[in-house]
């Protein structure tokens, strides 16, 4: 006799059943490959901490990571320069507008408001350091390789169109370069902002970063640290003040998870200490989250109480800590 389905498998198979049918969502189509995804395509995974995988869907299928890739650089510039450093050049304030904003940039402000953003994104790649371009560009793709557990690959199609239709992120570059906020050169920055776009993951490779952060940076299933503990908390936090765009704020109240969202159709979502969670489904709603994954991370989060302010277990963890204390 074969052994019992695990209740958690059980339930994706059934989640994944519910959110299959729905049609609603447009593909991203600034650049042509975008536009080519297949728009059925749909998985969920979930990683527990200790290295169990759960997964449903094609979540196998490649796509580029997109805007996901913002929440490991922001980590990886914290890791290099410090809190205190990077907080002078990008800020983590919510900007309430849409990811690829340019009107807060201005001779106010200057500092682009957060990590999540793409100016905030592109300032904080400026920062990663390195000898030349191939030196910071494989520093950068080791740190990936330490989150996701295997060799990892940029899409050059997608590298090469991001870069040739990307006159607003260069824009934006500029402008953060007169403000004093990025030092680096710019186009050198803004290629490798492109490549980060353009690294190649599966559903199961997002909920393998996504259980990395939640195991406090180090990767469940090959025990490799990814990022320095102390990072972990400037990271969540952004992710879940920033991380949905202009539906951050509606994310927080109702879902109430550290997530990340991407033009490709993936979101990651970080539940610290027990697990990471990942959907892949490209049509996306008008804020640039994908519709299912809204759906499948809204119902997650109901039904298990994963929001963060599920009063029962924050209350329990604190009264048990004071009690403890002598
Ligand atoms: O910077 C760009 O235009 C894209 N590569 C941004 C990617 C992304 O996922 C932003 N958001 N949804």
């Amino acid at each position: 006799m074969g052994e019992a389905e695990h209740p958690l498998q059980a339930y994706l198979d059934a989640l994944y059943l519910k959110y299959k049918p729905l049609s609603e969502g447009k593909l991203a189509s600034y650049i042509p490959e975008l536009a080519k995804a297949d728009p059925d395509c749909f998985s969920i995974c979930i990683v527990t901490v200790d290295g169990q995988i759960f997964e449903v869907g094609n979540a196998d299928q490649l796509f580029t990571i997109q805007s996901i890739s913002k929440v490991f650089v922001y980590g990886m510039a914290l890791a290099e320069h410090g809190r205190e450093k990077v907080l002078s050049k990008v800020g983590v304030e919510p900007t309430g507008d849409p990811f690829n904003s340019i009107i807060r940039l201005d001779e106010y402000s200057k500092r682009p408001d957060n990590p999540m953003v793409n100016a905030g994104a592109i300032a904080t790649t400026s920062l990663i350091q390195g000898t030349d371009p191939t030196d910071r560009l494989n520093r950068m793709l080791d740190m990936f390789r330490n989150y996701i557990g295997h060799d990892v690959y940029i899409d050059m199609s997608v590298f090469m169109s991001e870069r040739s239709t990307g006159h607003r992120n260069r824009a934006m570059a500029h402008l953060m370069r007169h403000f004093g906020m990025i030092d680096a050169n710019i186009d050198e920055a803004l290629d490798l902002y492109f490549q980060q776009c353009s690294l190649m993951v599966n559903c199961c490779d997002l909920a393998v970063m996504a259980a990395t952060l939640a195991n406090k940076g180090v990767n469940p299933i090959t025990g490799d640290r990814a990022v320095p503990s102390h990072c972990i908390r400037d990271i969540l936090s952004v992710m879940y003040t920033c991380g949905m765009y202009n539906y951050a704020g509606q994310w927080a109240y109702q879902v109430g998870i550290p997530a990340k969202s991407g033009v490709s159709g993936g979101i990651l979502a970080v539940i610290p200490n027990q697990v990471g969670i990942a959907v892949f489904s490209p049509p996306l709603d008008a804020n640039g989250n994908s519709v299912r994954g809204i759906k499948v991370c809204e119902d997650l989060s109901h039904q298990f109480e994963l929001h963060m302010f599920d009063l029962p277990m924050g209350c329990s963890h604190f009264l048990q800590t004071l009690e403890n204390k002598p």
